[in-house]
């Protein structure tokens, strides 16, 4: 029975039969794209497709796509079209799998050396899929048995060879056997043989340094993110070929589906992997890869240090403005008092209360017990208000008074102080945010030149942001220089915080191996550690010292000596006392005169 039941199944069922059983038992589910159904047993979840046109194809693979169907196994009159199709959805579609399978068969049984499949290696979606088997009929021999030959390009090694077919195995139809039982999916990417690993980045300390002195790094280049790269090709044998776009740093992505910079070049297949202080940008996850994320960092800003007050403002500043107000009211109500205890009489009242509330002494003690008794406490309280006075201008004096600083979001706004850097990537992370806070913190973003900032980085009218990294380093762009760092304060708060990533192709089959290295980066706390390394070898210290105390600088002055500075806010007063004397001497005079003409 068994037998009777083989003999109607076609020899390319067995080998596809074989195929699924071997290879795709773990696969989450398999989609058949087919006119014809097939009599096999398919052990995982699986649907059919049934091609009639290209658009349509694009459609129909999206929806199984997105349902997490990653593998495909394709018959088709014109099997380039699917590949077309393919390459759509992995742009179109959410989701992304990096160990993609796909298993092409012949169309027509009978029809010996097909073309048309090898050409499906040419094809430039190709080479981002690493498992590709092509099933390719070659001969019949005398007793009827069809030899298939089992087709894959060779993906590794060399580029100029990686398209070229790589004959896997044979497989014959009578014997029902492969000739050698190799692996019918070699491409684990395990071993790249020398594979070019095409890299986008610009130099960012402390995340990727390139053009460095040779002698000092053979490679010319070094970073945080350099050594993963580095590290990965160590891993997977591949080498490194650096693609760079340094004019526009992380660059943009246009309508048209091209770009410049490091997205740019990930977007238009230049590079097959972006580096250089990524975030998890949306934007950029819509039709990119990331990475597992493997440096955390916080976006803040130095902003211009607060300046010592304004020393007109010094006499006023022992008192509270409800200190001050209480001090008017007790003069207004003492002068009341005093009318009253003199018997109606309001003669001298004002002159005598202020001069005892700042200790004077009297003209006379008083007539009388009723306003003896008035002064007197007046004195006394005069005698502690002025004392207190006295000790609070001596610490105003002493103890420098600062403007206050910028250490929040909401300082930077209050005070619609501009923030600056060189490209807008620091506020693609925010920019999609609801939150006024954050609207507005986004319309004070500048983009300037690095020579423009350096500049107006010492005129105290714009902040510049920075990022805190992960083992304590700041990244610092090269404009912040020392000599402005004097002038600058970190701010307390994060504007936000970000995961970088490295980016990749969508469904790149190099985005599984390079998380799994980034696991075990940070398994082994190496990216700590290199950011430590790469930071005191490269990056200016003093720089990095300044920004890391900015915030301490101030504590060091805590006494200062008494200077002109101190009393010209009391000179202020006399002159403008002075000044109003004199104009209301003259204004007397002149009324005065009038009169006199009148009468
Ligand atoms: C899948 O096939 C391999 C090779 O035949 C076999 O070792 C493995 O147990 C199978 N796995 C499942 C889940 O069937
Ligand atoms: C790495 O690739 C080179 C070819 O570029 C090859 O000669 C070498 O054997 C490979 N190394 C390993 C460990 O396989
Ligand atoms: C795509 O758009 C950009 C900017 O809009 C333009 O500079 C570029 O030439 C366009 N490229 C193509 C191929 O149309």
């Amino acid at each position: 029975m068994i037998l009777h039941a083989e003999i109607f199944l076609f020899p390319i069922e067995i080998l596809l039969q074989t195929i699924i059983n071997e290879y795709l038992n773990k696969s989450y589910c398999l989609t058949l794209v087919t006119e014809t159904p097939f009599d096999i047993v398919i052990p995982i979840s699986f649907t059919y497709i049934i091609p009639y046109e290209t658009g349509n194809l694009t459609n129909q693979i999206l929806e199984v796509s997105e349902m997490g169907c990653s593998d495909y196994i394709v018959k088709m009159r014109e099997p380039k079209k699917f590949m077309v199709s393919f390459d759509e959805v992995n742009h179109l579609g959410n989701t992304r799998r990096s160990d993609r399978k796909v298993i092409f068969l012949p169309y027509d049984e009978n029809q010996i050396g097909l073309q048309n499949l090898l050409d499906i290696l040419k094809m430039k979606p190709t080479k981002f899929l690493a498992n590709l088997l092509l099933v390719l009929p070659i001969s019949r021999n005398i007793s009827g048995c069809i030899l298939y030959d089992l087709v894959s390009h060779r993906f590794v090694g060399p580029d100029e060879k990686s398209a070229q077919p790589l004959y896997i195995d044979r497989w014959n139809s009578c014997t029902r056997k492969f000739e050698n039982n190799s692996n019918l999916f070699p491409h684990d990417m395990t071993n790249l043989y020398g594979k070019t690993l095409k890299v986008a980045g610009f130099t960012y300390k402390p995340y990727v340094l390139l053009d460095l002195d040779p002698t000092v790094e053979p490679r010319g280049r070094d970073g945080t993110e350099t050594r993963i790269i580095e590290e990965f090709c160590r891993w997977l044998n591949c080498t490194i070929e650096l693609v760079r776009d340094d004019e526009h740093q992380w660059g943009e992505i246009y309508e048209n589906n091209t770009g410049v910079g490091v997205i740019g070049s990930l977007i238009e297949d230049r590079a097959d992997v972006g580096i250089t202080a990524m975030y998890s940008w949306y934007d950029e996850y819509v039709v990119l890869d990331f990475s597992t994320p493997y440096i955390r960092t916080a976006v803040t800003c130095v902003a211009p240090s607060p300046r010592i007050l304004a020393s007109w403002e010094m006499p006023l500043l022992p008192f509270t403005l409800y200190m001050w107000l209480a001090l008017l009211f007790t003069l207004i109500y003492a002068s009341i008092a005093l009318t009253i205890a003199q018997g109606c009489s309001s003669d001298r009242v004002l002159l005598t209360t202020f001069g005892m509330m700042i200790t004077q002494t009297q003209y006379s003690a008083g007539s009388t017990w009723r306003i003896r008794s008035i002064t007197g406490w007046l004195l006394i309280s005069g005698l502690v208000l002025d004392n207190a006075y006295g000790g609070g201008l001596a610490s105003v004096f002493t103890v420098p008074k600062y403007e206050p600083s910028v250490d929040t979001v909401q300082d930077l706004v209050d005070r619609q102080l501009e923030w600056g850097a060189t490209h807008d990537a620091w506020i693609f992370s925010i920019s999609h945010s609801q939150e006024p806070l954050v609207k507005q913190l986004i319309s004070l973003f500048r983009v300037k030149p690095a020579a423009e900032l350096r500049q107006k980085s010492l005129t105290r009218n714009i902040a510049l942001s920075i990022e805190r990294l992960p083992a304590g380093y700041f990244a610092v762009g090269d404009y912040i220089t020392k000599e402005a760092m004097l002038d600058l304060t970190v701010m307390q708060e994060d504007f936000y915080y970000e995961q970088c990533v490295a980016m990749l192709r969508k469904s790149s089959p190099y985005t599984k191996k390079l998380n799994q290295l980034v696991g075990r980066l940070h398994e082994s706390g190496l990216m700590i550690a290199w950011e430590t390394q790469v930071s005191l070898k490269y990056l200016n210290f003093e720089v990095q010292l300044e920004v890391r105390l900015s915030r301490s600088k101030r504590d060091i002055e805590i006494v200062e000596q008494l200077s002109l500075r101190h009393v010209v806010g009391v000179f202020i007063i006399y002159v403008t006392g002075v000044i109003l004397s004199i104009l209301i001497c003259i204004m007397e005079i002149l009324v005065k005169r009038k009169q006199t003409i009148q009468e």
